[in-house]
């Protein structure tokens, strides 16, 4: 049974949102994979999201929060997280919108998403056919899934949906750094995510550029990158964690899909192994850590006579 919260109407722009119904019958090309196929990866995965993968730290969310309010003021209305997932980034708005409601593709993945919040629902749509109404919301945010859209025809969703003075904010993270005894193991990971190269998309590249590379959308456009160390966040891990995330790679889930669970099973086994020798251990629970460094970039929507983007 999925656990989707209620949707609540509380405005205008709630209530047009519950007569529109746009989601996603269709399936538009997501660079070269179809929502389709993008929903069978991430179907596969949806456990393992939820187990393994981060949820951004405070202070991004801070920052995107202060970035729609110098737009909107105080409209903090409704907040729409595209590529939700199982939903780790979609509940940490719910403290600042009256609404906020995450869209995926894949209804495995949002019936992960645990209900702690009333103001948070899920809607089954696409990035490309987005089921909000007209200039009817003040943020969209996506968290680790940009890479995965068709940006021409979720360009003109995004110019089509914000109010004027909205933004858009997209955020991801490469990888993550696994630190035994304090010494970084990033590298022996990097190479892990290397031997599946023909596995990644194309659209993979814009998380190594941080997001510099994605098509231009607004002029007000802001751009806060690792480099800058902003947005780390760093928790207590065992090896079954580091090992957990890798499984719930796109990646792994296709080339369990292309070669098999027993290939897939070798690979992680691999893994295991070179990084116990890497920390010098055999002992699989010994405490480690793990960082993830995320990256941003947000654009806000100008008012419409200064609007260049068509
Ligand atoms: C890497 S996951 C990120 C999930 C989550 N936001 C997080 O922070 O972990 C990418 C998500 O985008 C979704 N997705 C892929 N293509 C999509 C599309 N065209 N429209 C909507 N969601 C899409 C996938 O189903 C998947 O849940």
């Amino acid at each position: 049974m999925p656990r989707f919260p209620r949707l609540l109407m509380d405005s205008d722009a709630l209530y047009r949102l519950q007569q529109s119904d746009r989601c996603a019958s269709a399936a538009p090309t997501v660079g070269s994979m179809s929502t389709q196929q993008a929903d069978l990866v991430f179907e596969d995965l949806a456990e393992s999201y939820v187990q393994y993968r981060p949820v951004p730290p405070p202070s991004l969310i801070s920052v995107v929060v202060d970035y729609v309010k110098q737009g909107r003021g105080d409209d903090l209305v409704l907040c729409g997280d595209v590529g939700c997932g199982s939903g780790q980034n979609t509940f940490l708005y719910s403290n600042h919108f009256r609404q906020v409601v995450g869209v995926d593709v894949s209804v495995q993945q949002m019936a992960q998403a645990h209900t702690h919040a009333n103001s948070v629902t899920f809607r089954k749509g696409s990035a490309e056919q987005l089921p909000f109404p007209d200039a009817s919301v003040a943020l969209l945010t996506c968290c680790a899934s940009v890479h995965w859209f068709d940006f021409k025809p979720f360009y003109a969703e995004v110019d089509r949906v914000l109010k004027p003075g909205g933004a858009l904010a997209t955020y991801g993270y490469h990888g993550c750094t696994p630190l035994y005894n304090n010494t970084s193991l990033r590298e022996l990971f990097l190479q892990f995510w290397r031997e599946l190269d023909k596995y990644w998309t194309d659209g993979h590249q814009h998380l190594w550029a941080e997001y510099t590379d994605l098509p231009q959308l607004y002029p007000d456009d802001v751009q806060i990158k690792t480099s800058e160390g902003r947005f780390s966040t760093e928790t207590d891990v065992t090896l079954d964690i580091i090992l957990g995330y890798i499984s719930s790679w796109s990646a792994f889930s296709k080339l369990t899909q292309a070669e098999g669970k027993e290939a897939a099973a070798a690979f992680l086994h691999n893994c295991k192994q070179r990084l116990l020798k890497a920390m010098g251990t055999q002992d699989e629970n010994v405490p480690m850590r793990r960082r993830y460094d995320y990256f941003l970039r947000m654009w806000r929507k100008p008012a419409p006579s200064e609007s260049l983007y068509k």
